[in-house]
Protein backbone atom coordinates (compact mmCIF):
# COMPACT_ATOMS: atom_id res chain seq x y z
CA UNK A 1 0.00 0.00 0.00
CA UNK A 2 1.68 3.40 -1.22
CA UNK A 3 1.90 6.47 1.36
CA UNK A 4 -1.05 8.16 -0.53
CA UNK A 5 -2.84 5.24 0.17
CA UNK A 6 -2.24 4.57 3.50
CA UNK A 7 -2.90 8.14 4.83
CA UNK A 8 -6.72 7.23 3.56
CA UNK A 9 -6.65 4.49 6.88
CA UNK A 10 -6.36 4.26 10.38
CA UNK A 11 -3.30 1.88 9.30
CA UNK A 12 -1.30 -0.43 10.79
CA UNK A 13 1.46 1.25 13.12
CA UNK A 14 5.25 -0.15 14.22
CA UNK A 15 7.03 1.63 17.05
CA UNK A 16 10.81 0.98 17.87
CA UNK A 17 12.50 2.88 20.86
CA UNK A 18 15.56 2.94 22.17
CA UNK A 19 17.83 3.72 24.91
CA UNK A 20 16.99 7.68 24.56
CA UNK A 21 12.90 7.49 25.33
CA UNK A 22 14.16 6.28 28.52
CA UNK A 23 16.80 8.78 28.92
CA UNK A 24 14.60 11.60 31.17
CA UNK A 25 13.39 8.99 33.72
CA UNK A 26 16.73 9.23 34.80
CA UNK A 27 18.28 5.84 33.04
CA UNK A 28 21.34 6.72 30.90
CA UNK A 29 21.99 5.64 27.41
CA UNK A 30 24.17 3.60 25.72
CA UNK A 31 26.85 5.78 23.39
CA UNK A 32 25.94 9.33 24.36
CA UNK A 33 28.72 11.04 26.09
CA UNK A 34 27.44 9.93 29.39
CA UNK A 35 26.84 6.79 28.45
CA UNK A 36 27.04 3.23 29.39
CA UNK A 37 29.52 2.08 26.94
CA UNK A 38 31.78 4.92 27.93
CA UNK A 39 31.82 3.54 31.56
CA UNK A 40 32.45 -0.05 31.47
CA UNK A 41 33.17 -2.08 28.20
CA UNK A 42 30.52 -4.14 26.24
CA UNK A 43 32.94 -6.90 25.27
CA UNK A 44 32.99 -7.57 29.33
CA UNK A 45 29.80 -7.22 30.34
CA UNK A 46 27.45 -7.54 27.09
CA UNK A 47 28.96 -10.60 25.19
CA UNK A 48 28.59 -14.94 26.18
CA UNK A 49 32.40 -14.46 25.97
CA UNK A 50 32.56 -12.25 28.53
CA UNK A 51 30.15 -14.02 30.69
CA UNK A 52 32.14 -17.03 30.50
CA UNK A 53 35.09 -15.14 31.35
CA UNK A 54 33.96 -13.46 34.29
CA UNK A 55 30.44 -14.44 34.93
CA UNK A 56 30.91 -12.41 38.32
CA UNK A 57 31.27 -9.15 36.93
CA UNK A 58 28.29 -9.90 34.33
CA UNK A 59 25.84 -10.87 37.56
CA UNK A 60 27.15 -7.62 39.06
CA UNK A 61 26.34 -5.17 36.43
CA UNK A 62 23.10 -6.59 35.46
CA UNK A 63 22.39 -6.39 39.42
CA UNK A 64 23.31 -2.96 39.75
CA UNK A 65 21.40 -1.58 36.67
CA UNK A 66 18.64 -3.93 38.27
CA UNK A 67 18.65 -1.75 41.21
CA UNK A 68 18.90 1.30 39.47
CA UNK A 69 15.67 0.42 37.39
CA UNK A 70 14.02 -0.43 40.74
CA UNK A 71 14.42 2.46 42.85
CA UNK A 72 11.64 4.68 43.61
CA UNK A 73 12.44 8.13 41.60
CA UNK A 74 12.95 5.74 38.34
CA UNK A 75 9.28 5.90 36.74
CA UNK A 76 8.17 6.29 32.86
CA UNK A 77 7.99 9.66 31.45
CA UNK A 78 5.52 11.46 28.92
CA UNK A 79 6.98 9.77 26.20
CA UNK A 80 6.16 6.06 27.55
CA UNK A 81 2.71 7.24 28.64
CA UNK A 82 1.80 9.02 25.01
CA UNK A 83 2.81 5.83 23.39
CA UNK A 84 0.60 3.84 25.51
CA UNK A 85 -2.02 6.29 25.02
CA UNK A 86 -1.63 6.03 21.19
CA UNK A 87 -1.19 2.30 21.14
CA UNK A 88 -5.02 2.28 23.32
CA UNK A 89 -6.44 4.83 21.33
CA UNK A 90 -5.01 3.86 17.91
CA UNK A 91 -7.91 1.99 15.36
CA UNK A 92 -5.67 0.20 13.71
CA UNK A 93 -2.72 -2.60 14.37
CA UNK A 94 -0.04 -1.78 16.40
CA UNK A 95 3.22 -2.78 17.84
CA UNK A 96 5.97 -1.32 20.28
CA UNK A 97 9.34 -3.32 19.80
CA UNK A 98 12.32 -1.58 22.24
CA UNK A 99 15.62 -2.53 22.14
CA UNK A 100 15.29 -1.34 26.09
CA UNK A 101 15.56 -3.86 28.74
CA UNK A 102 13.54 -1.35 31.28
CA UNK A 103 10.26 -2.47 32.18
CA UNK A 104 9.35 1.66 31.52
CA UNK A 105 6.94 0.72 28.95
CA UNK A 106 4.76 -1.68 30.36
CA UNK A 107 4.29 0.78 33.58
CA UNK A 108 2.97 3.16 31.66
CA UNK A 109 0.82 0.93 29.94
CA UNK A 110 1.73 -0.21 27.56
CA UNK A 111 0.77 -4.16 25.89
CA UNK A 112 1.30 -4.28 22.35
CA UNK A 113 5.35 -4.81 23.14
CA UNK A 114 7.82 -6.92 22.62
CA UNK A 115 11.22 -6.54 24.21
CA UNK A 116 13.61 -7.44 21.58
CA UNK A 117 16.67 -7.17 23.39
CA UNK A 118 15.63 -9.16 27.01
CA UNK A 119 14.44 -7.67 30.07
CA UNK A 120 16.48 -6.99 33.16
CA UNK A 121 13.71 -7.99 35.19
CA UNK A 122 13.94 -11.97 34.18
CA UNK A 123 16.72 -14.27 34.07
CA UNK A 124 16.62 -17.61 31.83
CA UNK A 125 18.13 -21.30 33.16
CA UNK A 126 21.00 -22.61 30.85
CA UNK A 127 20.28 -26.41 32.10
CA UNK A 128 16.03 -25.96 31.87
CA UNK A 129 16.12 -23.22 29.35
CA UNK A 130 12.71 -21.73 31.79
CA UNK A 131 12.42 -17.74 32.18
CA UNK A 132 11.32 -15.93 35.47
CA UNK A 133 11.03 -12.55 37.01
CA UNK A 134 13.69 -12.09 39.04
CA UNK A 135 13.90 -8.53 41.13
CA UNK A 136 16.14 -9.40 43.71
CA UNK A 137 20.66 -9.66 42.66
CA UNK A 138 21.13 -12.78 41.04
CA UNK A 139 25.06 -15.05 42.27
CA UNK A 140 26.68 -17.22 41.00
CA UNK A 141 25.24 -20.06 43.30
CA UNK A 142 21.12 -19.15 42.83
CA UNK A 143 19.44 -22.13 42.11
CA UNK A 144 16.97 -22.13 39.29
CA UNK A 145 13.75 -21.86 40.70
CA UNK A 146 12.61 -24.48 37.97
CA UNK A 147 15.29 -27.56 37.77
CA UNK A 148 17.02 -26.24 41.07
CA UNK A 149 20.14 -26.48 39.31
CA UNK A 150 22.83 -24.04 40.99
CA UNK A 151 25.14 -22.12 39.22
CA UNK A 152 22.84 -22.01 35.88
CA UNK A 153 21.21 -18.99 35.71
CA UNK A 154 21.93 -15.86 33.79
CA UNK A 155 20.12 -12.57 32.99
CA UNK A 156 17.28 -12.98 30.20
CA UNK A 157 19.33 -10.36 27.68
CA UNK A 158 20.15 -10.36 24.40
CA UNK A 159 24.32 -10.14 24.13
CA UNK A 160 26.02 -8.79 21.42
CA UNK A 161 26.16 -11.74 18.84
CA UNK A 162 23.34 -13.51 20.51
CA UNK A 163 19.81 -13.43 18.42
CA UNK A 164 17.58 -10.75 19.07
CA UNK A 165 14.41 -12.14 20.38
CA UNK A 166 10.59 -12.09 18.37
CA UNK A 167 12.12 -11.54 15.16
CA UNK A 168 9.27 -13.60 13.47
CA UNK A 169 6.56 -11.05 14.88
CA UNK A 170 8.75 -7.80 14.06
CA UNK A 171 9.46 -8.93 10.55
CA UNK A 172 5.73 -9.54 9.89
CA UNK A 173 5.05 -6.40 11.70
CA UNK A 174 6.92 -4.62 9.53
CA UNK A 175 5.93 -5.74 6.31
CA UNK A 176 2.30 -4.87 7.13
CA UNK A 177 2.30 -1.45 8.51
CA UNK A 178 1.25 2.01 7.04
CA UNK A 179 3.73 4.04 9.68
CA UNK A 180 7.05 3.13 10.90
CA UNK A 181 8.37 5.28 14.36
CA UNK A 182 11.69 4.84 15.66
CA UNK A 183 12.26 6.69 18.97
CA UNK A 184 15.71 7.31 21.19
CA UNK A 185 18.12 5.04 18.94
CA UNK A 186 21.37 5.58 17.31
CA UNK A 187 20.66 3.57 14.30
CA UNK A 188 24.17 1.47 15.37
CA UNK A 189 22.59 -1.76 16.39
CA UNK A 190 21.22 -4.33 13.73
CA UNK A 191 18.99 -5.73 12.95
CA UNK A 192 16.90 -2.56 15.13
CA UNK A 193 19.08 -0.27 12.43
CA UNK A 194 17.37 -1.81 9.59
CA UNK A 195 13.65 -2.05 10.43
CA UNK A 196 13.09 1.39 8.76
CA UNK A 197 14.47 -0.02 5.29
CA UNK A 198 12.20 -3.40 5.25
CA UNK A 199 9.51 -1.12 6.44
CA UNK A 200 9.99 1.42 3.80
CA UNK A 201 10.88 -1.74 0.92
CA UNK A 202 8.48 -4.38 1.66
CA UNK A 203 5.22 -2.30 3.10
CA UNK A 204 6.45 0.99 1.38
CA UNK A 205 5.45 2.14 4.80
CA UNK A 206 5.79 6.19 5.90
CA UNK A 207 8.72 6.36 8.25
CA UNK A 208 9.83 9.01 10.94
CA UNK A 209 12.78 9.66 13.35
CA UNK A 210 11.87 11.11 16.28
CA UNK A 211 14.84 11.60 18.22
CA UNK A 212 17.45 14.12 20.26
CA UNK A 213 19.68 14.63 17.23
CA UNK A 214 20.06 12.70 13.77
CA UNK A 215 20.56 9.14 14.19
CA UNK A 216 23.37 7.01 12.22
CA UNK A 217 20.22 5.85 9.79
CA UNK A 218 18.54 9.73 9.56
CA UNK A 219 18.82 9.87 5.86
CA UNK A 220 16.78 6.82 5.52
CA UNK A 221 13.51 8.42 7.05
CA UNK A 222 10.80 9.97 5.62
CA UNK A 223 10.03 12.83 8.43
CA UNK A 224 12.28 13.47 11.50
CA UNK A 225 11.62 15.92 14.61
CA UNK A 226 14.24 15.95 17.01
CA UNK A 227 14.42 17.06 20.67
CA UNK A 228 13.68 15.60 23.95
CA UNK A 229 11.49 12.53 23.82
CA UNK A 230 9.39 13.58 26.68
CA UNK A 231 8.37 16.33 24.24
CA UNK A 232 8.15 15.67 20.56
CA UNK A 233 6.80 12.00 21.02
CA UNK A 234 3.44 13.55 23.01
CA UNK A 235 3.30 16.07 20.30
CA UNK A 236 3.46 13.21 17.64
CA UNK A 237 1.46 11.44 19.43
CA UNK A 238 -1.25 13.99 19.74
CA UNK A 239 -1.03 14.95 15.84
CA UNK A 240 -1.51 11.21 14.75
CA UNK A 241 -4.58 10.69 17.12
CA UNK A 242 -5.99 14.07 15.32
CA UNK A 243 -5.59 12.65 12.14
CA UNK A 244 -7.04 9.09 13.05
CA UNK A 245 -9.73 7.81 10.44
CA UNK A 246 -6.81 10.10 8.52
CA UNK A 247 -4.15 7.42 8.50
CA UNK A 248 -0.94 7.99 9.58
N1 LIG B 1 15.18 12.12 23.92
C1 LIG B 1 15.29 11.50 22.72
N2 LIG B 1 16.41 10.88 22.28
C2 LIG B 1 17.47 10.90 23.12
C3 LIG B 1 17.43 11.52 24.39
C4 LIG B 1 16.22 12.15 24.78
N3 LIG B 1 16.10 12.77 25.97
N4 LIG B 1 18.65 11.36 24.98
C5 LIG B 1 19.40 10.66 24.11
N5 LIG B 1 18.71 10.39 22.99
C6 LIG B 1 19.15 9.66 21.79
C7 LIG B 1 20.61 9.83 21.46
O1 LIG B 1 20.79 10.98 20.63
C8 LIG B 1 20.91 8.54 20.70
O2 LIG B 1 20.63 8.69 19.31
O3 LIG B 1 18.98 8.29 22.05
C9 LIG B 1 19.93 7.53 21.30
C10 LIG B 1 20.59 6.53 22.22
O4 LIG B 1 21.49 5.76 21.44
P1 LIG B 1 22.26 4.55 22.12
O5 LIG B 1 22.87 5.02 23.40
O6 LIG B 1 23.14 3.96 21.07
O7 LIG B 1 21.13 3.51 22.55
P2 LIG B 1 20.36 2.51 21.59
O8 LIG B 1 20.22 3.06 20.21
O9 LIG B 1 19.11 2.12 22.28
O10 LIG B 1 21.35 1.23 21.55
C11 LIG B 1 20.87 0.09 20.85
O11 LIG B 1 22.81 -1.15 21.62
O12 LIG B 1 24.27 -1.54 23.33
C12 LIG B 1 23.18 -2.05 22.65
O13 LIG B 1 21.60 -3.54 23.50
C13 LIG B 1 22.00 -2.21 23.56
O14 LIG B 1 19.67 -1.92 23.06
C14 LIG B 1 20.95 -1.31 22.97
C15 LIG B 1 21.40 -1.14 21.54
Amino acid sequence: MGKAAARGTSGAIVVLTGAGISRESGIATFRDADGIWNKVRLEDVATPEGFARDPGLVLDFYNQRRRELQSADIRPNAAHLALAELEQRWPGEFLLVTQNIDDLHERAGSRRLVHMHGELRKITCLACHAVFTWTSDLDRSTPCPGCARPGRLRPHIVWFGERPLHLDEIGRALERCQLFISIGTSGNVYPAAGFVEVARRRAHARTVELNLEPSQGASLFDEAVYGPATEVVPAFCRTLLAGAGGGP
